[in-house]
């Protein structure tokens, strides 16, 4: 089942941005699992989305959500599961980038090894995507108030915005 044809990607202000970055990855990890992306574009992108798109959920969309979550339904599992699953795909992010930094001398990673790993980080992305697309999201759209979607908005512009700069100045460019 494709992802990509099948989500809406389609949310309230608030989460609209994160959205949009949602459909590109979705369009690449998807790309990559049918090998019709590199996986140099594949490990490129996943490596600006910890950078840039993790962040901004992290420091902008959680912070506004959390207390949220915590009144209205009194628990927050849904924001423990998502910031575990950045965790889990940062930590399998830097696995793979050992194996593939040391692919030329002494590696004990084969090629095969590699495609396996970014396959499986593909897969995990995926999913981790869904569920925000699906739960986490939704939540926000249904809970964060009208009058500070627009705030949120321009917060989320802004901030991905010197993300991605910072981001460029590191590493010269954007897959
Ligand atoms: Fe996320
Ligand atoms: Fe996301």
């Amino acid at each position: 089942m494709s992802l990509l044809g099948n989500l809406k990607f389609k949310g309230s202000d608030a989460t609209q941005m994160l959205r949009n970055q949602h459909r590109i990855t979705v369009g690449i990890a998807e790309g990559f699992i049918a090998n019709e992306v590199k996986l140099e574009d594949f490990v490129g992108h996943l490596d600006y989305t910890i950078s840039v798109h993790f962040r901004l959920e992290e420091e902008i969309l959680i912070p506004v959500l959390s207390p949220l979550l915590r009144q209205y339904l009194e628990f927050e599992e849904p924001i423990r599961i998502i910031r575990g699953e950045h965790v889990s795909i940062k930590s399998l992010y830097s696995t793979l980038y050992r194996s593939v930094s040391f692919e030329s001398e002494d590696t004990t990673a084969t090629s095969e090894e590699i495609l396996n790993k970014s396959g499986l980080i593909a897969k995990t992305l995926l999913q981790h995507i869904f569920k925000e697309e699906n739960g986490l999201f939704g939540m926000a759209d249904l809970y964060i108030p009208e009058q500070q979607r627009e705030k949120i908005q321009s917060d989320l512009e802004r901030k991905n915005e010197e993300y991605h700069q910072a981001y460029i100045s590191a590493h010269g460019m954007v897959k």
